[in-house]
């Protein structure tokens, strides 16, 4: 079963009709996006009998000008819920934190990506491919603008080159049908953005780049799983991925922030999203 998006609730949670008519087409998707990974988690935590973490309703009366915060903002950064509620406390890292830190203490429920990771396991795809579809939309926790390029750059220094790849450019391949990859444009889209959908000009730049590309098909896969993400009655865990992870991730021995490369800055910024400086 896939995850029903009420449009009048999604549009209610953005502000309304009028205020998406002002958004482009890019800021409408990754809206899409983050509403329905939260609609996810929300139902999913509603099937195993909890409270929900973020109710469907989530962002109903929100309005740019009477939020908080903005929507590109990592879900770490804001309350979860009805828009006003409060930041939890989160659970220290150890001092080296590892991958599996993070996912246990700073991206879960991850329903999202494990969905996603764990179709691409099921259908035999390549362990780049799957390690790329474990991580693939994990950075929304940081923050959700462009959040293809902020995922790639995040986790760059410690992954294959292709898993880079995908993480990268699935972002600008959601918007292009490939029939013969298994990927059609999604009806959700044609409905929430209206049939005369044309993507910004740096996206269309990318696509036509990436479909030349002879790892195409990477980002491509990230794509077609991502299709088939949004299941609220699958149950999922990060361990069949342990292997992959232990084979393909490349831990730096100081822990995750520590390494003092390029992006060590970014892990620590996770790890502790309540230093005031
Ligand atoms: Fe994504
Ligand atoms: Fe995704």
């Amino acid at each position: 079963m896939n995850l029903d998006i009420d449009r009048r609730a999604f549009v209610a949670s953005l502000g309304g009709a009028a205020v998406i008519k002002l958004m482009d087409h890019e800021g409408r998707a990754d809206a899409l996006e983050d509403y329905s990974i939260e609609k996810l988690d929300a139902a999913v935590a509603q099937a195993q009998g909890q409270q929900p973490a973020f109710p469907t309703v989530a962002e109903l009366e929100a309005q740019i000008e009477t939020r908080h915060s903005r929507r590109g903002v990592g879900s770490l950064f804001v309350g979860q819920g009805l828009g006003n509620e409060n930041v939890k406390r989160l659970e220290a890292l150890p001092e080296k934190p590892t991958l599996l830190d993070f996912f246990q203490k700073r991206f879960m429920p991850a329903n999202h990506v494990l969905q996603s990771a764990t179709r691409a396991l099921k259908t035999g795809m390549s362990e780049e491919i799957i390690l790329a579809c474990l991580l693939h939309d994990v950075v929304q926790n940081l923050i959700k603008v462009d959040h293809g390029w902020w995922g790639a750059q995040l986790f760059e220094p410690y992954i294959p080159v292709k898993s880079t790849f995908a993480i990268r450019y699935h972002q600008t391949l959601r918007f292009y049908a490939d029939q013969a990859a298994g990927y059609e444009y999604p009806d959700l889209y044609k409905r929430m953005f209206g049939v005369d959908y044309v993507p910004p000009k740096y996206i269309e730049a990318t696509y036509k780049m990436v479909r030349k590309h002879k790892w195409y098909m990477e980002p491509r896969l990230v794509t077609v799983n991502d299709l088939y993400a949004f299941d609220p009655n699958a149950v999922v865990s990060i361990e069949p991925f342990i292997d992959i992870i232990g084979r393909h991730f490349k831990q730096p021995k100081e822990g995750l922030g520590y390494d003092n490369g390029p992006v060590a800055h970014m892990w620590r910024t996770i790890q502790f999203p309540d230093s005031p400086l």
